[in-house]
């Protein structure tokens, strides 16, 4: 199969058509960048419904860690199925959920015993690191970071702080919640250069919250994306990630990383705050760690976890069928997947960061394994953020068959499925070059 290979205009009429169906039935509150409407998918390439081939740098969001229907995730999905499809893990016991709480606590980055709560999704991960924050603490305040996507639901939506229109119409929001600068370090909040720096945007927590707003004794946790995310795939130096963990435990505040997006292999490590050897207290994990079916977990150090039986639970939660599809992406992600993000992903970074000889758009390119950021601007020197044009290269990419997304207000994200080959990178870097110039031509 030739991949890309795209036959039709796009959309082509019968992904048109069921856009319009879409159209009157659908929340409008989804953002869709580009007219994608999947037939099937095989490792990193996607087909849609008129038969057009792409070349899969999105996976759904950073999700379909082991590709579209890797063989061994469907057959532990097709055969879990053929059991039973639930039986509500908060209610009975069953072995799927039991040996996947076995299996994070060997490759969660906590030391000393864990124990897992599973949910659905990533919100809820972060919803459970919040409720156990508080319960465990006994206090209600949490600090999170600006540019930082911790979900939408209402306790994940006011640690959330990416974009306004996320929040928006939605207030009040919950209280005690604070946002500190984070280490974006080609927009560095203080000014400095990243070479020199000792992570001196976290004295604001110090020297501002600490002291004007917020007595740390009544700090329940932070919670920090170690790469973010939603915010434009950027990432924190080590020595801010060391620094806050320092920060943190004097006062008896609870770390808690949230590896929704970052985590599972993508980073070349299992989770990519290892990459720092800072220890978390709670690890939310969702997206990847399933393949595509829906499980979200908060993992945490197994002392935390002490709330009574009644004090949280989730009908769906843990799912037996994600948790079978979870083992086995596990199995895959440890065996031969996370080696190839951080062989495949130095390839690409390194591929992407020569195209910004070529490309005065480009203004900085960064990431760790298969999580990789390019952020585009208008002027490198001013750093004027390049938004239309990001639109228009994530088009101009999808009409070469090549999925992309964005990210932050001016970055591209390369997020592909971890089986990617350096020859399927090599292809993405080339549909990428070319829609760059596109873009660049049309705006002379
Ligand atoms: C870092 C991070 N946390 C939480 C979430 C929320 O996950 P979900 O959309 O599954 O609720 C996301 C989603 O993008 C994320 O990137």
């Amino acid at each position: 199969m030739t991949v890309p290979d795209i036959k039709t205009s796009l959309p082509g009429p019968k992904a048109q058509a069921l856009i319009d169906r879409d159209r009157a039935f659908v929340s409008p509150s989804y953002t869709r960048g580009y007219p994608l409407v999947i037939e099937r998918g095989t490792g990193a390439t996607v087909e849609d419904v008129d038969g057009n081939v792409f070349l899969d740098c999105a996976a759904g969001i950073a999700v379909n860690s082991t590709g579209h229907a890797h063989p061994e995730v469907v057959q532990a999905v097709t055969e879990q199925a053929g059991k039973f499809l639930h039986m509500s893990g908060t209610d009975f016991y069953y072995e799927p959920q039991v040996r996947l709480a076995e299996e994070l606590a060997a490759i969660v980055p906590i030391n000393g015993g864990v124990r897992s709560f599973f949910g659905n999704s990533g919100t809820e991960a972060v919803e459970a690191c919040i409720k156990l924050s508080r319960y465990a603490t006994g206090r209600e305040n949490i600090i999170a970071f600006l540019g930082a996507f911790h979900g939408r639901t209402m306790g994940s939506l006011s640690l959330t702080a990416s974009k306004a229109i996320q929040r928006r119409g939605f207030g009040p929001l919950m209280p005690g919640v604070y946002h500190a600068p984070y280490a974006d370090c080609y927009r560095c909040p203080i000014g400095l250069k990243p070479e020199t720096c000792a992570a001196e945007c976290l004295d604001f927590i110090d020297h501002q919250l600490f002291v004007h707003l917020v007595s740390p004794d009544e700090v329940a946790a932070v919670i920090v994306e170690p790469i973010q995310g939603e915010g434009g795939y950027i990432v924190a130096p080590d020595q801010f990630l060391q620094k806050l963990r320092e920060l943190t435990k004097p006062h008896g505040i609870l770390l808690v990383a949230d590896e929704v997006q970052s985590g599972m292999g993508r980073s070349g490590r299992m989770f990519a705050i290892e990459f720092s050897g800072v220890e978390p207290d709670m690890v939310a994990i969702a997206k990847g760690i399933a393949s595509g079916l829906p499980l979200g977990v908060a993992s945490a150090r197994a002392g935390l976890m002490s709330w009574p039986p009644g004090a949280h639970a989730s009908t769906f939660g843990g799912n037996p069928v994600s948790c079978a599809a979870a083992l086995a992406t596990i199995k895959l992600l440890r065996s031969q997947l996370m080696a190839n993000a951080a062989d495949v992903g130095g390839h690409m970074l390194a591929g992407l960061k020569q195209l910004a000889d070529k490309h005065a758009l480009i203004g900085d390119v960064r990431g760790r394994g298969l999580m990789i950021g390019v952020e585009l601007v208008r002027d490198r020197h001013t750093k004027e953020r390049a938004t239309d044009e990001r639109d228009a290269v994530v088009n101009a990419a999808f009409r070469r068959g090549l999925l992309v997304l964005g990210a932050g207000k001016n970055a591209i994200r390369f997020s592909p499925p971890l089986v990617l080959t350096r020859e399927q990178a090599d292809v993405a870097i080339r549909l990428f070059d070319e829609s760059l110039r596109e873009v660049t031509a049309s705006r002379r």
